[in-house]
């Protein structure tokens, strides 16, 4: 298993989280588990940072909330000098929770709700990413409503194929994400907001898709948007005053994924973006990047109980553990791929290749397929490394399961920053067969 940031092997051969045993964390607040080493969070944001000073560019980063949205999460991403991208009333609630100034907050989605923009707009948040013709007319009329102005920039659909999983590539055309750029629906849409003094528009967003390995494919956006850039300056004397390329910059899941360094992509994104600027003599604007699993994937790791075992000698041995596609959807959803060691004796030697089942009632429900591992027995504590973005986040409770608790480990010290949820917890908002009854009007 690859050991990112903070993680190590201590000497007696156990996997540990900063000063944090896995057998202690067990013991302290139970499995299933989400560990995150809280100093490798603030060292990733800060990468950014690193990588976009060392440009001289002018810059924002935002932290894209989706891929683990909790509230000491976003205190930490504030900490950090990150914006909060939000897709939901609740995530914003979740960010107006931790305290933030929503100054530094926006919020995007291709469907957002009357309530969902009220609330935005209420609590002052800094922009608004406008996604489709229906939204610049709700927001419009929701900001005359309440005597108030609102920042935005315009999601544009740059028609970017990038290599990923087809259920993540957002940014080609066939998309049901932002104005397609090559439709005339751009300049409609600034047309549009130009009936609306309360709309200001500062620039475009486009996100190209997730788990994206090099910067070709921001290259071709940036490019395509400095085009337009240079197409709108013209017709309307509009100039974006901010071009924010999304997120997508992938991790590695496994020793098989070899994403570039940040430093190295921020590097090519902006001398892309900066060469494509110049060719159109126009100037670059502020650039901003909202990375979400990037931030968060490498400092996670699951850490769950081994149960079960069925052995079919020539077919296969599955090891069911305490979770499963409750906690962790990905392999489910997408096929995705992890790795694992026994935590409690990281040392030992693999004897087998054995299969990760979750303990749900569906054939689907897999962690891993095919790992070598010393032989699991119950009672040994498995951990599954990189599953700090899409999983709390993603996490159901399918067959009533509980949601884990979310840990954060800095040193020494584990904060319970997710609490362990209860059955009681699951069943709250049921009400009984004779409860809550309403009558048709008939
Ligand atoms: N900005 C926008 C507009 C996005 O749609 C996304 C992700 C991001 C930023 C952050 O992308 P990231 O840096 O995290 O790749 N559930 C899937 C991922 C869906 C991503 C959706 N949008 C998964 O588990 O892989």
């Amino acid at each position: 298993m690859i050991l990112y940031g903070n993680s190590a092997l201590c000497a007696n051969g156990e996997l540990c989280i900063g000063g944090w045993r896995a057998s202690d964390l067990k013991e302290q607040f139970g499995t299933p588990l989400y560990v995150y080493d809280e100093d490798y969070i603030r060292t990733s944001i800060q990468s950014y940072h690193n990588a976009f000073a060392a440009t001289g560019v002018d810059y924002a980063l935002a932290y894209a909330c989706k891929a683990f949205c909790t509230v000491a999460m976003c205190q930490l991403a504030r900490e950090e000098n990150a914006w909060l991208d939000v897709v939901s009333g609740g995530e914003l609630h979740t960010a107006l929770q931790a305290g933030v100034d929503p100054a530094f907050v926006y919020m995007h989605g291709n469907n957002k709700s009357p309530d969902e923009l009220l609330y935005a707009i209420k609590a002052g948040i800094g922009m608004v990413v406008i996604d489709n013709f229906y939204e610049i007319e709700l927001l419009a009329e929701l900001l005359e409503q309440e005597n108030a102005t609102m920042d935005v920039l315009l999601r544009v659909s740059p028609g970017v194929d990038v290599h990923t999983h087809e259920f993540i590539a957002t940014g080609r055309q066939d998309s049901k994400f932002g104005f397609d750029l090559y439709s005339g629906h751009v300049d409609l849409a600034i047309d549009r907001l130009a009936a609306f003094p309360r709309i200001q528009l500062l620039g475009v967003h486009s996100h190209i898709g997730s788990q994206i390995f090099d910067a070709d494919g921001f290259r071709v956006a940036a490019s395509r948007l400095a085009s337009l850039a240079a197409h709108l300056g013209r017709r309307y004397g509009v100039w974006f005053r901010i071009l924010n390329l999304g997120g997508g910059m992938g991790v590695r899941y496994t020793s098989d994924d070899s994403p570039i360094p940040v430093n190295r992509l921020v590097e090519g994104i902006v001398q892309a973006a900066a060469a494509s600027f110049q060719e159109y003599g126009i100037p670059l604007p502020k650039l901003m990047m909202e990375p979400g699993r990037s931030i968060v994937a490498q400092a996670g790791t699951t850490l769950y109980t081994v149960g079960s075992r069925k052995e079919m000698p020539g077919v296969r041995t599955y090891v069911a553990v305490d979770g499963g596609m409750t906690d962790n959807p990905r392999l489910a959803l997408y096929g995705a791929k992890y790795e694992a060691c026994i935590a409690n004796r990281a040392n030992d030697p693999d004897v087998e290749t054995v299969s990760i089942a979750g303990k749900c009632c569906e054939s689907g429900d897999m962690l891993i397929w095919d790992v070598s591992l010393p032989k699991p027995v119950p009672g040994d504590i498995l951990a599954v490394s990189c599953t700090g973005a899409y999983n709390y986040s993603m996490a159901s409770n399918y067959n009533r399961v509980a949601k884990p608790a979310v840990v954060f480990v800095r040193g020494s010290e584990a904060r319970l920053v997710v609490e362990r949820e209860t059955a009681a917890d699951v069943c709250r908002l049921d009400r009984s067969l004779s409860g809550l009854t309403f009558t048709s009007r008939g």
